[in-house]
């Protein structure tokens, strides 16, 4: 196989299926999907489109351990290599009061959005080492910067369903928490895997058009909001030429570890969290919060990740 392979999750709607359009240009993408009725019609819509016919459907629940070992062990005996890894899919749903737990007894957010992509990254190691390449990218979100907040901490005291219906629960505070432990897991990855070559980046996704299989999943208020909301926010596209340009060219060919943001520039840690500072880091898109950093918190996200993960 020459074209070099590519995995994107999530690919069935939003900038998951813009990117797996704009990949099959010339590549073998992946549509690592949980849907499997509407996704079948998508890979339709993206080889006819394309005139690529290495565009393949596979069946992943990105929040299930069991789904993910499924999905990598097909994976692995049918492609011999992967060159560029994209963890696209996340959950959030606007609106939802409920905690729910995984199928793994896992907080949904953390499940979908943190451990699932760490397991599954894992599970390919091996194979992304057969690329001359490889790439990996998170896609993270502006909502960390609500860790600029200096009481903001990762609930990790309350991810396994510990204090469901005594502390109060937020599907946004949540969706933070468990996209800023996958920016954590960036940076250590990053580091653990540069003897292997392979480089680990996320980029900071700041607002896009939702897709209305999104908004159709949502309570009637925020449907609204969302409908609102997606009549200035830009389509999916530009976002997925993110994807592509920090996935595969050579700008990015030796960047790792970094956290770049929806003009392509690399976010750095905020300097200072107080006055006037603040506010630059708050409206800004240029630094990220020192909490993200902390090697005392990288390494509880590190260990909890590898310990719920383990076999
Ligand atoms: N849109 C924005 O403004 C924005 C802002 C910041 C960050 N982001 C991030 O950008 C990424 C893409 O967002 P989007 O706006 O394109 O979202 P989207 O249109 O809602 O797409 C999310 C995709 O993830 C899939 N997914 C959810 N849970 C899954 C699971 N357990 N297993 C497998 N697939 C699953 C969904 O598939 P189903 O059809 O099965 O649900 C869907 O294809 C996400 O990581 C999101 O957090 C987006």
């Amino acid at each position: 196989m020459k074209e070099k392979i590519v995995i994107i999750t999530g690919a069935n709607s939003g900038i998951g299926k813009a990117a797996a359009l704009k990949f099959a240009e010339g590549f073998r993408v992946i549509m690592a999907c949980r849907n499997m009725e509407i996704s079948p019609a998508v890979q339709r819509d993206i080889i006819e489109t394309t005139r690529n016919t290495h565009v393949d459907l596979m069946e992943l629940d990105v929040s299930s351990f069991d789904s993910i070992r499924t999905f990598c062990t097909a994976f692995k005996s049918k492609y011999p290599r992967l060159d560029i890894l994209i963890h696209n899919a996340a959950y959030l749903n606007h609106g939802v009061k409920e905690y729910k737990l995984s199928t793994d007894h896992i907080e949904l957010s953390f499940a979908t959005n943190t451990f699932g992509p760490f397991l599954m990254t894992r599970l390919l190691l091996d194979h992304l080492k057969k690329s001359p390449d490889p790439r990996i990218l998170h896609a993270c979100t502006t909502n960390i910067k609500s860790f600029f907040d200096p009481k903001r901490k990762i609930e990790f005291d309350n991810l396994r369903g510990e204090l469901r219906g005594s502390r109060p629960y937020s599907t946004y505070k949540m969706y933070g928490d468990s996209k800023m432990a996958l920016l954590m897991l960036t940076f250590k990855m990053a580091e653990e895997f540069k003897s292997m070559g392979i480089l680990v980046n996320a980029l900071q996704i700041n607002r896009v058009k939702l897709s209305k299989e999104t908004i159709n999943k949502m309570h009637s208020f925020w449907k609204v909001f969302a409908w609102v909301q997606n009549l200035t926010n830009p389509l999916p596209l530009d976002m997925a030429d993110n994807y592509y340009h920090i996935c595969t060219s050579d700008e990015f060919k030796s960047v790792t570890g970094q956290l770049i943001n929806h003009k392509r520039e690399i976010v750095k840690p905020s300097i200072t969290e107080k006055g006037f500072t603040q506010l630059k880091n708050i409206f800004g898109s240029s630094s990220y919060p020192s909490y993200a950093t902390n090697a005392q918190n990288v390494e509880q996200i590190w260990r909890l990740s590898t310990t719920l993960t383990e076999d």
